[in-house]
C-alpha cells in the first residue's frame, strides 16, 4: 500500500488562527478566521471534504508569523501566505481539488517568526 493510500485524508490544510492580545503581529489580525471559514465553505460546496478527501483545520501559531496570515497543506508541506478571498478560492480549486500548487502564494522559505 502506498503511503498516500494509507493516510486518512488525501490533503489536510491548517490555518493559523492565533490571536495575540499583547499587540504583537498575529494571523488573527489579518482576517484568518474569515479565510478559514471561506476555505471550509468553498471546499464543502465543491464536495471536497471527508475521509479520503480533504480536511480543513484550525491551528495555533505555526511560528511563521512574519509571513502571515499563514496556512499549510500536507502531505506536500506547502506553506501559503494569502491575502484575500480570491487567494483562498485559488488554493481550494488548484491545490486542494486539483493537486496543483499555487506558486504565487507560497511563503518565502526564509520567513519565520
Ligand atoms: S501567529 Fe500565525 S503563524 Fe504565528
Amino acid at each position: 500500500m502506498s503511503e498516500n493510500r494509507s493516510s486518512y485524508y488525501e490533503r489536510h490544510i491548517f490555518f493559523c488562527l492565533n490571536q495575540r492580545d499583547n499587540g504583537e503581529n498575529c494571523c488573527a489580525q489579518h482576517k484568518a478566521q474569515a479565510a478559514f471559514d471561506r476555505c471550509k465553505s468553498q471546499s464543502k460546496a465543491l464536495g471536497l471534504l471527508g475521509p479520503g478527501k480533504v480536511r480543513v483545520n484550525k491551528a495555533g501559531c505555526l511560528d511563521r508569523c512574519a509571513g502571515g496570515p499563514i496556512a499549510v497543506v500536507y502531505p506536500e508541506a506547502v506553506w501559503y501566505s494569502y491575502v484575500d478571498e480570491q487567494d483562498i478560492d485559488e488554493i481550494v480549486q488548484s491545490h486542494l481539488r486539483d493537486g496543483v500548487v499555487v506558486e504565487r502564494l507560497r511563503t518565502p522559505p526564509e520567513v519565520g517568526r
